[in-house]
């Protein structure tokens, strides 16, 4: 509609909130419906949380505004995180909170990107990443990585990709949605390329750290590579390991005049994020985090009998990521069969929508994360239910001609 602003045109609705709400409305209507595509654990918020945000909403500190970019108990709690955890060193005044970490990456990107700026982003990619690019009037430019590399971005692709108009790279490990996770080796070669360059920025998205397997060690940018600290932004949040999707928590770090300048923005949008979810996250970040290893432990198993169950299934591959609570299956062998319902499977859009259609299986076609034909397939459900679920898309695969 010509009333409607142009940068709308250049966005979509999420993917996967569509296919959440595909699936819960035929939920609704008497379906047999296993939704996989949600991002969020099925695990409650721990209840020293909760506790925390109750008090403070009991004792009045959740009442009134507060500082547009977090409260100061929170900021330190997040510089004790970074040092902790990352061995990182950064100071109150680098931190900045926000609604969600969704919320702290549209403030970092839409106070950095003018129109010509170029956004690399490793494909398959979060799906809000090219399309907050795009609303800021900047170009994102994917880089498609492979299946045998595990999904993960080699030094020399990242090389080829980076032009003189290259302001920043999205880099996300474990990723959302392949799972994939770069080992320290692997950092550190990636920010080899990125010290050959120095206009190029990073944009770290830390926000399934402790969601690995199998020993598998975390590693940031700044912290591989301390010479870029200068110009990097860590972002990171509770919503994932603290199991607090609904709360709407995330923060980053980086250099002071950056950081200033997100603020500024999120003082003309949402002003300070919700107060009582602020204590709720001191708490995250300080209290006890012994329930993280309990979780990794459940999502680990659920992590197995995906990749074990989908490879079984005919013209399906499955990589066995290190981290997050995804799978990335590619569907290329299915492509060109016919379902039952007579459609031939053309993209793997046609392969979600028959799977939902025939066997009550929602999942998020590939396409969506910009690397076709594949799937994502969230874990974080019930084990019962996943079990269920790949059996269906075993049927539903063994049923295509
Ligand atoms: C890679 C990645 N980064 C950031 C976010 C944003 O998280 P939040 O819910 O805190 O906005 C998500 C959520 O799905 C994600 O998958």
């Amino acid at each position: 509609m010509a009333f409607l602003a142009d940068a709308l045109g250049r966005i979509k609705p999420s993917p996967t909130i569509a296919v959440t709400d595909k699936a819960r409305a035929l939920k609704a209507a008497g379906r047999d419906i296993i939704g996989l595509g949600a991002g969020e654990p099925d695990f409650d918020t721990p209840d020293n949380i909760k506790q925390a945000a109750i008090k403070a909403i009991q004792s009045g500190k959740a009442s009134k505004y507060t500082a547009v970019d977090g409260i100061a108990e929170l900021k330190a709690a997040v510089c004790r995180k970074f040092k902790r955890e990352n061995n990182l060193d950064y100071k109150p005044s680098q931190v900045t909170v926000g609604t969600g970490g969704k919320q702290v990456l549209f403030n970092a990107l839409v106070a950095t990107l003018n129109p010509g700026d170029e956004v690399v982003i490793p494909a398959p990619y979060w799906v809000s990443y090219p399309d907050i690019v795009l609303l800021a009037g900047a170009t994102p430019v994917p880089v498609t990585t492979r299946i045998e590399d595990g999904f993960k971005m080699k030094p020399e692709m990242l090389e080829r990709a980076i032009t003189k108009s290259t302001k920043w790279l999205i880099f996300n490990s474990p990723s959302n949605p392949s799972g994939a996770a770069y080992s320290r080796t692997e950092v550190k070669a990636i920010t080899e390329v990125l010290m050959r360059h120095p206009h190029v920025w990073v944009l770290t998205d830390d926000m399934y750290e402790h969601l690995v397997y199998d020993d598998f060690v975390f590693s940031t940018p700044a912290e591989v590579e301390p010479r870029l600290y200068e110009r990097t932004l860590t972002l990171n949040g509770v919503s994932k390991a603290y199991c607090m999707t609904g709360w709407r928590i995330g923060y980053a770090a980086g250099p002071e005049f950056l950081i200033k300048a997100m603020a500024t923005l999120q003082s003309q949008s949402t002003t300070n994020p919700n107060a009582a979810a602020q204590w709720a996250s001191v708490e995250a970040l300080d209290g006890p985090q012994d329930f993280i290893p309990k979780h990794n432990k459940v999502f680990k198993e659920r992590r197995d009998l995906c990749v074990s169950m989908l490879n079984q299934a005919n013209g399906l591959v499955c990589p066995k990521p290190e981290g997050a609570f995804y799978v990335y299956p590619t569907c290329a062998g299915t492509m060109g069969k016919t379902s039952p319902s007579g459609k031939v499977l053309k993209t793997d859009e046609d392969f979600v929508t028959e799977l939902l259609e025939t066997e009550g299986v929602a999942v998020v076609q590939g396409s969506a994360f910009g690397l076709a034909p594949a799937f994502r397939i969230s874990y974080a459900t019930a084990t019962e239910q996943l079990e269920e679920a790949c059996r269906r898309i075993q049927r539903f695969c063994g049923n295509l001609k």
